[in-house]
């Protein structure tokens, strides 16, 4: 077990999370603020010699799955060659994508043997939609996700819920399972650096619940969840896809987290929500060995979202604050 990054509380990481870039081609208001943000110098990101090498380092410490995320992943240039290349190693691929730019790169993805493609999409109404991205390009997602579905990829719908704006649409999602072997996921809201979240925005895992017991009643069963999950799943009767439920807030799942994130600018990140970071880009630059950087990362990993214990209004936003906006952490 020396080769496995195995932290204080028992938990084997081998699911490594690679944000590509912190940019992104749409502006959704829970994730960045409308004016985007601070442009950096590309020397502060990790080149895809530097990508490779340290995430060959991690598959040879057990990581057997590999997220690519952003920003937006698909607006890096050299999508395609990254992702050939981590495909050429012993893991299980996939990506999170705003699905805008999909058209592009459905060849490269299937070169890659790429298949688990979760894809953002907040609403089903255009207009809605498009007003939560602050972009125009609806249409084109839709046709995407049509497309993948079409082509035997194994398709996820990230819907993140908010009070007021598409907490109206749970079942409309839901529908979107019936004929189509589609996964929907809807997501609590979550705070971060700048997205002005508070509580009442969040729609909590018992308010879609409510929400399904009275549209299906007895119609539908809870799946059977694998121990890393992030969702707890559901299965209305006789439909092809199914649906579930990501509540960070309201129904942690830290117990199963096999989770580690590796920033585009080279910087391990042992939780979604910790502001802690260790730098091994410039460790590695500096031509160090970055192996034990990455075990101590694991080793001083909390129990749970890296040691915050409640998400109120007041007093505890400075501690999120510190956090890096969702943006350029990549979920
Ligand atoms: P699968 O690998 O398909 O299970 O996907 P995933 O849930 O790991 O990834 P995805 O990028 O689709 O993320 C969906 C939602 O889950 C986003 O809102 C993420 O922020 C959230 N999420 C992903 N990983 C974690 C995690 O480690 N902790 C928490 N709390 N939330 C996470
Ligand atoms: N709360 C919950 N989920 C979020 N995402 C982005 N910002 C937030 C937030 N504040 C989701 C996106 C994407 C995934 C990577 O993270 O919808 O699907
Ligand atoms: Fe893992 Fe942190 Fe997410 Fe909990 S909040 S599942 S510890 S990354």
């Amino acid at each position: 077990m020396a080769n496995t990054l195995i932290d204080n509380f028992g938990r084997q990481h081998d699911y490594l999370r690679i944000s590509l870039i912190e940019r992104c081609n749409l502006r959704c208001t829970y994730c960045m603020p409308e004016e985007g943000i601070r442009l950096r110098d590309k020397s502060e990101f990790m080149t895809q010699e530097e990508l490779i090498h340290l995430a060959k380092t991690f598959v040879d410490l057990g990581v057997r799955k590999i997220r690519l995320t952003g920003g937006e992943p698909l607006i890096k240039k050299d999508f395609a060659e990254i992702l050939f290349q981590l495909g050429q190693l012993p893991v299980e691929l996939a990506i999170t994508t705003n699905g805008v730019l999909l058209d592009k790169y459905f060849p490269a993805m299937r070169k890659a043997g790429l298949k688990k493609l979760n894809i953002s999409l907040d609403s089903l109404n255009e207009e809605k939609f498009n007003a939560i991205s602050r972009r125009k390009n609806f249409k084109r997602i839709w046709k995407n996700i049509n497309t993948a579905v079409r082509e035997g990829f194994d398709v996820k719908i990230n819907v993140v819920l908010m009070k007021n704006v598409n907490d109206n649409e749970i079942i409309d999602f839901i529908r979107l399972s019936k004929s189509a072997p589609l996964k929907i996921r809807f997501i609590e809201f979550m705070p971060f650096n700048g997205n002005e979240w508070d509580w009442t925005k969040t729609v909590r895992h018992s308010e879609i619940i409510d929400q399904v017991d009275k549209y299906y009643a007895q119609q539908y069963s809870q799946q059977n969840t694998k121990k890393n999950s992030t969702s707890k799943n559901y299965k209305i009767n006789g439909f092809k896809g199914d649906f579930g439920i990501i509540s960070t807030l309201t129904n942690p799942f830290c117990d199963g987290c096999n989770r580690i994130r590796l920033t585009a600018d080279g910087k391990i990140k042992n939780c979604l929500f910790s502001s802690d970071e260790t730098d091994l880009l410039t460790a590695f630059r500096n031509g160090e060995d970055i192996v034990p950087l990455i075990k101590s990362s694991i080793q001083s990993k909390h129990e749970k979202k890296a040691g915050i214990k409640t998400f109120r209004n007041d007093d505890d936003a400075s501690i999120y604050n510190n956090n890096r906006s969702m943006t350029t952490i990549g979920g």
